[in-house]
């Protein structure tokens, strides 16, 4: 069994999924879960604790020299929260990971990204896919590395992109299929059915 952190920095709906996964019965594997998040006035602090019952904690920036990463792993470490009995899922969670923090927690932290990566890394995956004008992007669930959207990809989902699309008709096409993937990405996480080799993710 498996401990999990949900980091999050606002709307929360992957989290959202995942916990409603984790309560129906769909994810097993998972002992206990804390959700954290960099802004106070996230919408999904409110979601995971009010619905679901799950711990929450806000991490700041520190006035007292200590990095914002030291923190977290302060917070996290304190739920028991290590590289050998957990996962960490990075959802919406909008801030780059210290590679020192990468490090602690190798191949233990995925993320859940808008595009069909290596295609449209960084902000505004949706936007950079409409300007490109592809036909296909999608969304990816990668373990998280040093770089910014480069770990080893973990799952990926199709989405088509239609003429008439905007960003927010893009971005709401994409979102149904990151929930499902990431939900699926975390069972098998969960289930320590996956192996890495040469930086690809191998299902066993
Ligand atoms: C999701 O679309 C997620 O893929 C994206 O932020 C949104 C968060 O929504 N993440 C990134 O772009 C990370 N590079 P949510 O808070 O409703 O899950």
């Amino acid at each position: 069994m498996k401990n999990l952190a949900i980091l999050i920095s606002g709307r929360g709906s992957n989290m959202k999924s995942i916990l409603r996964a984790i309560k129906s019965g769909e994810i097993d594997g998972i002992k206990n879960v804390l959700v954290i998040s960099n802004r106070p006035n996230a919408p999904g602090l409110e979601i995971a604790s009010k619905e679901f019952g799950i711990k929450t904690s806000i991490v700041l920036p520190d006035e007292n020299g200590q990095t914002f990463d030291e923190k977290l792993i302060v917070e996290l470490q304190r739920n028991d929260i290590f590289e050998h009995n957990s996962i960490i899922c990075l959802a919406g969670y909008m801030r780059i990971l210290s590679p020192e923090f990468v490090k602690i927690y190798k191949n233990k932290i995925i993320n859940i990204h808008p595009s069909l990566l290596p295609s449209f890394k960084g902000l505004n995956a949706q936007k950079q896919a409409l300007i490109a004008g592809v036909k296909v992007t999608g969304c990816t669930v990668h373990l998280v590395d040093d770089g910014i959207d480069t770990g080893p990809i973990l799952l990926q989902k199709c989405v088509p992109v239609y003429d008439a699309d905007t960003i927010d008709s893009l971005s709401a096409r994409i979102l149904v299929e990151e929930h499902e993937i990431y939900v699926k990405a975390l069972k098998l996480l969960a289930s320590n059915r996956l192996l890495l080799k040469d930086n690809k993710i191998i299902q066993i």
